[in-house]
């Protein structure tokens, strides 16, 4: 007969490449379950853009070195024939509804498909009592809580940790290994745009707001913008005018020299 361990599992997803933000991941996990796993596997399905795929960091020999420092208990390093043993293709389709159908969801196409897709595979596998996701990739946490529901783990709690950021503001990214000092240093008009809405922001049209941050992102050197947009906190539905009390997020998406950054701040 099996032994019934009544020991508790947070468990931390990653695509390798470890910063701060990860450990930071890891560090709540571990004052807050007995055995932390934390999971490093780049995730072919969740790429829509191929370049993005071939052009992901790798860096596992360090990614050990930090997770031996963080005294992470064990780390899941699977391959791809081990994650996916019967080849890449969707078994199945999520029903994520209209979260899936805006900001990255349209501009990322079959994106949190693929989230979804490796994290219920990983969910399966690891069992944890508790998942740790970072508000860095604020929809993504609001599909893979869908995702919890949908098949039925509502057993497992999800635990948000905050954004980590460099001394500059910058958010810490993996993506930003592929940046010189240089276009990191222009990076951070994203967050100082975020924090100029979140001092600025009145009732009524936040129009002008939103034009405003558009031309300070272009001007600072991102080529394209995928989305400036404030949102309601909780359904992710963009707000044009503001009540003074509706809870809003911001959130951004933008690329400097062909690298896609991502970033969001909660509002009031
Ligand atoms: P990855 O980008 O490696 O991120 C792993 C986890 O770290 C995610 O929950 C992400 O939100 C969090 N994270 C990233 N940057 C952070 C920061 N600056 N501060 C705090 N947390 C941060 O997100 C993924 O991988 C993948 O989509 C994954 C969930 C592993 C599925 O493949």
């Amino acid at each position: 007969m099996p032994v019934q361990s009544k020991a508790t599992i947070g468990f931390v997803p990653t695509m390798g490449a470890l910063h701060q933000g990860h450990l930071s991941l890891i560090e709540l996990s571990k004052k807050q379950t007995d055995i932390t796993v934390c999971s490093i596997f780049v995730n072919p399905t969740q790429f829509n853009d191929p370049k993005d795929f071939d052009k992901y960091p790798v860096t596992i020999e360090k990614d050990v070195h930090l997770l031996e420092l963080a005294t992470c208990d064990i780390l899941f390093l699977p391959s791809v024939n081990e994650m996916y043993p019967n080849g890449i293709v969707a078994k199945q389709h999520y029903e994520l509804g209209y979260l899936e159908n805006l900001l990255e969801g349209s501009f990322r196409p079959g994106h949190f498909q693929g989230v979804c897709q490796v994290v219920h595979r990983l969910l399966d596998i690891v069992q944890p009592s508790t998942l740790f996701l970072g508000q860095k990739d604020y929809q993504q946490c609001m599909v893979i809580r869908k995702l919890i529901e949908l098949i039925g783990m509502d057993k497992t709690d999800l635990v948000i940790g905050k954004t980590l950021r460099e001394a500059s503001g910058l958010a810490m990214s993996s993506r930003n290994m592929r940046l010189n000092e240089e276009e990191k240093q222009k990076a951070t008009v994203i967050y100082q745009t975020l924090t100029s809405i979140k001092q600025n922001i009145q009732t009524g049209s936040l129009l002008q707001l939103l034009t405003e941050a558009n031309e300070k992102i272009k001007d600072a050197g991102f080529e394209k913008i995928d989305y400036i947009s404030i949102c309601n906190a909780t359904t992710l539905q963009p707000v044009e005018a503001w009540d003074g009390h509706e809870k809003l997020v911001a959130l951004v998406a933008a690329f400097i020299n062909g690298v896609r950054l991502i970033d969001n701040a909660a509002l009031n």
